[in-house]
């Protein structure tokens, strides 16, 4: 057991059987059928951070799922490491397309994983991703490594909006105190080619409601007379992008940091293979804002996409019938420097003053959060490259991600630390989507670099 590398391949069986038994229960956090399940994770998780070595274990119960939080206080004196990581999955819809059944996890070799990879929901989104930083604590506490104290947070409801951990960490400011908050919950470029994210974009997500005429009527008997709000849906969303593929909400673009050339031409500089992109999608092309190429409009650009439209008749076969009601849930995904709830503001004016006269839209607001950027001379950024750089032989390059993770700007403002996101997923393990998988390499990996980061931030914080 003298080191990680030597730990790991002795361990890696059990690591690999412990993560698949915490992804055979489905902690889907946005369904109340899986109520108990996710409660039951949480009971699970705990367990495991008192077994890797924490002193103290709780569960921390909230008005929605309980956040487990651990702690190994080696000495107040030397610096503290928070980790977060999340518990929850996503749904596992659309079930029909898994391959294999969602929360019965199995190893499968596949062309960019050839050491195989764990189909699951939540393999690699976060439980396979989060229970790294587990065994890698594991390790430093059975090797007597450990460098400095460490504080786990793992919370049931990052899918959903994490409402409840705002509360959580407004009201234990000291409790949560730490020189550095370690995530490993985003991806990088590739095996053979690590980076670090250093930003992740905001988002803004509503739901909107177009009421037409007070009951589902007959198609031909009242077509053409009255406003059909499927119709009236379609053509509202249409509107929200002009022919450049800009959104057209006034004031949306107001706040938006624009990169220097020079800004751009660093990011371009990240290996891309336009073609690769589409062949992995089977796209026939791309399509975005004018102006940008994809990785920008991706990340450093906001967007406005709708996640879901119904309404009226879906079932078998047709029915003729202007339906009463349509609806929309929208997401718009935000930049440094725009304010969610003033965009969900923004949003709500216009939708609601382009509704025809004829209809009645009403706009709910779900949740949203900042987005958030991270420089690249921190002690933190330089461990995380310096730990990268040695478990894969290259430096890792920094990329603004275009995902989000709402809690890391409210991390920054409640605990003034800033976030390192050391993500080991790539973007084809499918999170959110049927056959989700993470890389046993990348799994292995992970838990061999995080003590590193470790070993590196204690020494720069000299
Ligand atoms: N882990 C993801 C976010 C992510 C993935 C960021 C890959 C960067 C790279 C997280 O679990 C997630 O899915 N977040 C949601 C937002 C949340 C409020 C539901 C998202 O980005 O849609
Ligand atoms: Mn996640
Ligand atoms: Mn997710």
């Amino acid at each position: 057991m003298d080191n990680i590398k030597s730990y790991v391949q002795q361990h890696k069986d059990r690591f690999i059987n412990e993560l698949i038994e915490l992804l055979k229960i489905p902690s889907v956090s946005a369904d109340t059928a899986y109520c108990q399940d996710v409660i039951d994770t949480a009971a699970a998780v705990k367990i495991s951070l008192e077994k890797a070595g924490c002193d103290t274990v709780e569960i921390c119960e909230t008005a929605g799922y309980p956040i487990v939080y651990g702690e190994k206080i080696i000495d107040p004196s030397l610096p503290t490491v928070l980790v977060y990581g999340h518990y929850d999955v996503q749904p596992p819809d659309p079930i029909e397309l898994w391959t294999s059944p969602p929360f019965e996890p199995i190893i499968k070799k596949t062309e960019i994983h050839p050491d195989g990879a764990i189909f699951a929901r939540g393999a690699c989104d976060d439980k396979g991703q989060m229970y790294m930083h587990v065994k890698a604590f594991e390790y430093m506490i059975q090797s007597n490594t450990l460098p400095c104290n460490v504080k786990f947070m793992i919370e049931g409801e990052e899918e959903v909006g994490s409402v409840n951990l705002k509360i959580f960490v407004e009201n234990n400011v000291e409790k949560l105190k730490n020189d550095v908050i370690l995530i490993s919950d985003t991806g990088m470029i590739s095996n053979q080619q690590p980076s670090i994210t250093t930003g992740l974009r905001g988002l803004s997500y509503v739901e909107v409601e177009v009421t037409g005429p007070n009951r589902d009527l007959h198609s031909g008997l009242y077509g053409g007379a009255v406003a059909n709000p499927i119709n009236i849906l379609a053509k509202m969303i249409a509107s929200l992008h002009d022919e450049n593929n800009q959104i057209t909400i006034p004031g949306f673009y107001d706040n938006v940091e624009e990169l220097s050339l020079e800004e751009r031409a660093e990011m371009a500089k990240a290996p891309f293979n336009l073609n690769n992109y589409k062949k992995a999608l089977d796209l026939n092309d791309v399509y975005g804002e004018s102006g940008y190429v994809t990785n920008e409009r991706n990340s450093i650009r906001p967007t406005l996409d709708v996640n879901g439209i119904w309404g009226g008749y879906t079932g078998e076969g047709a029915k003729t019938v202007i339906a009463s009601k349509a609806f929309a849930k929208i997401s718009m995904r935000l930049v440094p420097n725009q304010e969610w709830e003033h965009i969900t503001e923004l949003f709500t004016n216009h939708f609601t003053s382009i509704a025809p006269a004829g209809v009645t839209v009403k706009v709910k607001p779900h949740h949203g959060g900042q987005g958030y950027v991270t420089p690249i001379d921190s002690i933190g950024y330089k461990a995380a490259n310096m730990a990268y750089t040695e478990t894969f032989g290259v430096p890792a390059i920094p990329v603004r991600s275009g995902g989000s993770i709402p809690i890391v700007a409210l991390f920054e403002k409640e605990l003034k630390s800033k976030t390192i996101l050391m993500g080991f997923g790539l973007d084809s393990d499918a999170i959110h989507s049927p056959n989700e998988h993470f890389g046993i390499f990348n799994y292995l990996k992970g838990i061999e670099t995080i003590p590193l980061f470790y070993k590196y931030f204690v020494e720069l914080s000299k």
